[in-house]
């Protein structure tokens, strides 16, 4: 097994301009903002307001009816044709609410697919890459086990670790934290951090748990209006956007310079 897991190479999402209406409501209007490259983005806002969407979209699993989105500034993945967002995806890692891990099917081979499906490798090498990631997402001993038999944090772990198996370059996380009791939750938050830092690659992450994302954020990108703002999190508090003061009011105390 590999001893030091390559590093991904990170890349850089930048939206800009993103138009994108649903069942005749308009969800994105002029949107612009920027991913910056092996950090972690948290992208936050009220219920609805599109975060799953914008995901949705750097994944090209949507697309805005108008607008880009850049990868390092140059290759618009809001229009690729369908080879190209095939091997598009390959650098992305999903890890989408629920986990949507295979009911049926062992967590050793929910994990195990995308090598199975896009490898290639031996099925010798498929374990050690399989056991890998285990490891750098903390689960020992579950190869036997149906996704049923896990805890809610144990999910999110496998979920990871199926969304990292083929070391992504961009890591697109929908709301990792949901669902889990409060002391999870801070595991699940170190485990992010721990892969940001010792992984490489962007991750951009979907939460509506203020004190995590200002546990680690280095970006959060607010959606409101059908636009975004952004900034580095003390800074967006502190700016003064009555909108950003409001929807982080349970935290601004926790926060230098951005009470009140
Ligand atoms: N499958 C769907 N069909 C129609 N409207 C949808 C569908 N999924 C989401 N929407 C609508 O699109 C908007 C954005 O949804 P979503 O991206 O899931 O928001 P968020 O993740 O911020 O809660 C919401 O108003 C929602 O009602
Ligand atoms: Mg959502």
């Amino acid at each position: 097994m590999d001893a030091a897991p390559a590093l991904a190479k990170p890349i850089e999402v930048e939206a800009q301009g993103l138009h994108y209406a649903r069942g005749g409501r308009v969800i994105m209007h002029d949107l612009s903002c920027r991913f910056p490259a092996g950090r972690i983005s948290v992208v936050v806002g009220a219920s609805g307001c599109g975060k799953t969407t914008l995901l949705r979209m750097i994944a090209c699993l949507n697309r805005p009816h108008a607008g880009r989105i850049l990868i390092d500034g140059t290759e618009d993945v809001a229009h690729l044709s369908d080879g190209e967002v095939h091997a598009f995806r390959r650098r992305v890692g999903m890890l989408f609410q629920g986990g949507a891990l295979l009911d049926s099917m062992t967590v050793f081979d929910n994990v195990a697919l995308p090598l199975r499906e896009h490898s290639g490798f031996p099925e010798s090498r498929i374990r050690d890459e399989v056991h890998r990631v285990f490891e750098a997402v903390g689960l020992a001993n579950v190869d036997e086990l149906l996704p049923g038999q896990l805890s809610g944090g144990m999910v999110k772990r496998a979920g990871l670790a199926r969304a990292l198996v083929e070391r992504p370059d961009l890591l697109l996380c929908d709301e990792p934290f949901s669902g889990l009791d409060p002391p999870t939750i801070r595991r699940i938050e170190e485990l992010l951090l721990f892969v940001n830092q010792n992984l490489g690659g962007t991750m951009i992450i979907t939460s509506h748990h203020n004190e995590t994302t200002m546990r680690i954020a280095d970006h959060v990108v607010m959606m409101v209006d059908r636009a975004a703002v952004s900034g580095r999190p003390r800074e967006l508090l502190a700016g003064g956007d009555a909108r950003v003061a409001e929807f982080f009011a349970d935290v601004a105390d926790s926060v230098p310079g951005a009470a009140p």
